[in-house]
């Protein structure tokens, strides 16, 4: 080949790996599999190991591979980088609104009779991303330099690691004709559509954003760094802050980084209009911008972004800790100018913490079902996200000793979604040095047991003379997937065990009506309800009966495979640990756990107790029942029963059910609105029966 066609050869690869990056990173919407990507990518790196000469810094094969630096060098930004005033509530944030309202009361652009009055500014309110601020410099479309904001005026010089980042493209798409809609793409496939830059390439484009790490890539580095005893990161903007700023760049390409970009800096050759003008341009240019900006009329529809955002807060794969509103005409912005740190046009209005700082006045332990023992923080109480709270699990002895919580510390307590709060790090700034270090005790706090050491876990030995661990099973028996006895709460068992109505599971059986009404809070029909629940768990399935039971490491999945091999309680009770160990699924310690539960005596009267109280031990008959040797697959909602209690009356008849259309399924029970399975079932050609067929195959 000549050198003339290898450097075309070349440019034209870059370009279409250039591409497919962006569909994948930016679009998340990829046109090639990974292994045609692999291909081109292969074929580049050829040409330029036979030509190095060739090579040029923005080449999608130079992401990775650069040299570890010694130190950061620094970058002035043209433009400082600000930073925003706070607002935590709605009237901060109307506030705000008021406030522009106010300075630009004599502009023309307001409204059209020119001042005061009912006027709407218009806003663009996006998500604040709690990660870093960095700044990207493109020169005529190409990646140049990145930098960090530093103290606003100058940043350092992460531009290596940030060509890590695949979703930073190294050239800016161009316009049409230019590049990326006749780059040469994957035979017989059409170029995919994709957006076209506004405006031609800018001699020179800084581009602001933020540098962010997903959730998921956060807690895997976190695992990871656990197992190789390394200190763990507080959350994941101090992990990307951590990964940016690594002077080895191999080690930022390791960790999945990713970027939004929010604003620019230095634009030549092109005047924005309005901040959202701005964003459309920097997604044309093949930049990434966050999916959820919304424009909105005036502050009101800002207040109801807010809100929403934060319900969608807690499902969203990246931290974001509030919203930021922008003014949206550049020419008000102007107007209404910066102030020292912050400019007057853009607002930060934070979500409801999740983090917060509190004090521990002393440190408790849980004792759980299986006679674990959490140390939990007892602590002054603090509102976090929305909620107040003053217990957070510290989780255990090693943790407690890598966070060096001492009693009387203040600490970091952290909430998120549904998770039991939790105490992130310690403040040892502002130790008096009174504080006490903690050691999970010798012995059960609650029934003074030995306690022993596995793994990283305490265990009191006490078993079923330890009152904590009883409360905890009978709750677990009672639990909507085991024996499932509707009305009786946590609170219930507690008060039902306190007051010594109960000892074991089989009591609940014996309860009588007049027992529970001498108990407070309990009225006549109320405790009439709980008899006529009690009643109806008599006859449970064999795999719930099993797993009430409650035995360690026996949780739903092993109680249907025990069920399934056994057919009975009976015999699962007498199998040996041999015997155990050959049924599938299950491995050594689960095998001596349930070996063990059914050598214990106590279990042995309380299993007993249930039987002679009525609790039917219902028998699988292998190979028998109706349904024997049929596979059912349930699709879109039934009218008559909840998904599992499909799924229990097919077992029950001696059916099996799928989770996948597939050729083993003999039938394909449909419901209202069945989804993607139903369809795959059709093409399949299985064979698909309604709900009212279903049942009249159940008999019922
Ligand atoms: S705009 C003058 N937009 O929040 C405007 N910032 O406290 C400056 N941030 O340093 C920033 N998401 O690190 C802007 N959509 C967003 C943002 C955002 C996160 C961060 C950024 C900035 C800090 C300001």
């Amino acid at each position: 080949m000549r050198k003339s066609d290898i450097e075309q050869e070349i440019e034209k690869l870059r370009e279409e790996i250039n591409y497919h990056n962006y569909r994948y990173y930016v679009l998340d919407s990829p046109v090639i599999s990974d292994a045609e990507y692999d291909k081109l990518m292969r074929r580049l790196e050829g040409l330029e190991a036979r030509h190095p000469e060739l090579i040029t810094p923005d080449s999608p094969t130079q992401r990775i591979g650069a040299k570890p630096l010694d130190t950061f060098g620094t970058i002035t930004h043209t433009i400082p980088m600000l930073s925003l005033n706070n607002a935590f509530s709605i009237e901060e944030a109307t506030e705000f609104d008021e406030r522009i309202k106010r300075l630009l009361s004599t502009h023309p652009a307001l409204s059209p009779e020119g001042r005061g009055g009912n006027v709407m500014i218009e806003y663009v309110a996006e998500p604040k991303i709690d990660g870093l601020a960095i700044e990207l410099v493109y020169e005529d479309g190409r990646f140049t330099a990145g930098s960090t904001r530093g103290d606003g005026y100058t940043g350092e010089d992460v531009t290596q690691n940030l060509r890590t980042i695949k979703s930073i493209p190294m050239r800016l798409l161009k316009k049409q004709g230019l590049g990326t809609r006749d780059v040469g793409l994957v035979k017989n496939k059409p170029p995919a559509p994709s957006p076209q830059p506004l405006f031609s390439t800018p001699s020179r484009l800084e581009v602001r954003g933020e540098v962010f790490l997903p959730i998921k890539a956060f807690e895997k580095i976190n695992k990871e760094r656990e197992k190789a005893a390394e200190p763990l990161f507080a959350n994941p903007r101090n992990a990307a802050a951590g990964s940016l700023r690594q002077l080895d760049p191999r080690i930022t390409a390791s960790r999945p980084l990713d970027i939004f970009c929010y604003g620019v800096g230095v634009v030549e050759g092109i005047k924005f209009k309005s901040h959202w003008e701005t964003l459309e341009a920097l997604k044309g240019f093949g930049l990434k911008t966050n999916p959820l900006i919304m424009k909105c009329s005036g502050i009101k529809e800002v207040l109801a972004y807010h809100q929403d955002m934060e319900g969608k807060r807690d499902n969203l794969p990246y931290e974001v800790d509030g919203i930021v509103i922008k003014v949206n005409d550049i020419g008000l912005q102007e107007r209404l100018g910066v102030l020292t740190r912050s400019p007057r046009w853009a607002l930060a209005y934070k979500f409801k913490p999740r983090e917060e700082t509190t004090k521990i006045h002393k440190i408790e332990i849980g004792v759980g079902r299986t006679g674990a023992l959490t140390p939990v923080a007892v602590m002054e109480p603090v509102e976090v996200g929305g909620v107040t709270i003053e217990r957070a699990t510290l989780h255990n002895q090693d943790e407690i000793d890598r966070k060096d919580v001492r009693v009387g510390d203040t600490v970091v307590v952290q909430r998120a979604g549904d998770v039991i709060p939790e105490v992130v790090m310690v403040i040892k700034e502002k130790r008096s040095g009174r504080e006490k270090p903690f050691k999970i005790p010798e012995k059960c706090p609650l029934c003074n047991s030995k306690v022993e050491r596995i793994g990283a876990i305490h265990f009191c030995t006490g078993g079923l003379s330890c009152p904590a661990q009883v409360k905890e099973t009978i709750k677990h028996f009672v639990s909507k997937r085991a024996m499932d006895i509707d009305g009786l709460g946590d609170k219930h068992i507690e008060q039902f065990f306190d007051d010594g109505l109960i000892k074991d599971v089989a009591d609940l059986y014996y309860l009588k009506k007049d027992d529970i009404l001498t108990l407070e809070r309990w009225a006549e029909k109320s405790a009439e309800n709980l008899m006529d629940a009690i009643e109806k768990s008599k006859h449970p399935t064999l795999p719930r009966l099993i797993y009430a039971l409650g035995i360690r490491q026996v949780g739903e999945h092993i109680a249907h495979v025990l069920a399934e091999e056994f057919g009975t309680l009976e015999a699962t009770m007498k199998a040996d640990k041999e015997r155990l160990l050959s049924v599938r699924d299950i491995g050594p310690e689960t095998a001596e756990s349930i070996y063990d539960f059914f050598q214990e005596p106590h279990n042995i009267k309380v299993i007993e107790k249930l039987n002679k109280a009525g609790v039917v031990f219902p028998q699988i008959k292998k190979a028998a029942g109706k349904l024997a040797g049929k596979t059912f697959l349930f699709t879109g909602a039934l009218e008559s029963f909840s998904r599992d209690e499909a799924k229990e009356l097919v077992e029950k008849q001696g059916g099996k059910t799928g989770a996948a259309a597939s050729k083993n399924v003999d039938y394909v029970v449909a419901g209202a609105e069945p989804g993607s399975k139903y369809e795959r079932a059709r093409k399949m050609g299985l064979h698909v029966i309604t709900e009212e067929e279903f049942k009249r195959l159940l008999g019922l």
